[in-house]
């Protein structure tokens, strides 16, 4: 019998992608799969916090297996802004583009261009939470650079590339992100 296992998100892309990963034995399930169709509370102050309150939110309310994950760029000169605030940087309209305007802004005339993506993914299977963190440093770039991805991709390098995040493609970028290392020390988990 296949194991069911809730993602926490409606993102088909993600969905198929894990689901891929993951093989035969397990079936995700999206938010939508489970009914739920209301927003999950992330008002935690980390991205531990937040994907554990997603998590346990649906295990709470839903009954299922599951999984929520919560990201977000850490950057070394602003004491780890946006950090968990990466969504919403600059305001709640949440907009990529002034997002990555107030950041550029923030890091006028700062040498120290040190940052990190980072991803927390929580997993709660009959109660037992597990939590897996993926990591990739790399520095921010002065300028806009790339069309790919999304949100602060086209400004940031990772440490041993020439070139940014937007202007690689999603199997390229997968490789090394922080998401794609939190969803390969989730799926070495689950076996
Ligand atoms: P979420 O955890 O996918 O909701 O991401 C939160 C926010 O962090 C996003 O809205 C982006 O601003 C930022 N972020 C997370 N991962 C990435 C990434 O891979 N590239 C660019 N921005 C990211």
């Amino acid at each position: 019998m296949k194991t069911k296992l809730c993602f926490a998100t409606n993102n088909t892309h993600k969905l198929e992608e894990i689901q891929a990963i993951l093989g035969d034995s397990f079936e995700l399930l999206s938010l939508k799969d489970v009914g739920c169709t209301e927003e999950l509370p992330e008002t935690g102050n980390t991205l531990e916090a937040n994907s554990l309150q997603k998590a346990q939110y649906l295990y709470d309310h839903y009954q299922v297996n599951c999984f929520a994950d919560d990201s977000g760029l850490e950057v070394h000169a602003l004491g780890g802004e946006p950090g968990v605030d990466s969504a919403h940087y600059a305001g709640k309209q949440r907009s990529h583009a002034d997002n990555n305007a107030l950041l550029l802004k923030n890091l006028q005339d700062k040498t120290d261009r040190k940052a990190q993506f980072r991803a927390v993914i929580t997993l709660i299977q009959d109660g037992i939470v597990n939590q897996f963190e993926g990591v990739v440093t790399g520095q921010i770039v002065e300028d806009y650079k790339g069309t790919g991805g999304f949100g602060y991709d086209p400004l940031f390098i990772p440490d041993g590339y020439d070139k940014t995040f937007a202007e690689m493609d999603l199997v390229e970028k997968t490789k090394i992100s922080h998401r794609g290392r939190s969803f390969e020390k989730l799926v070495a988990f689950l076996g």
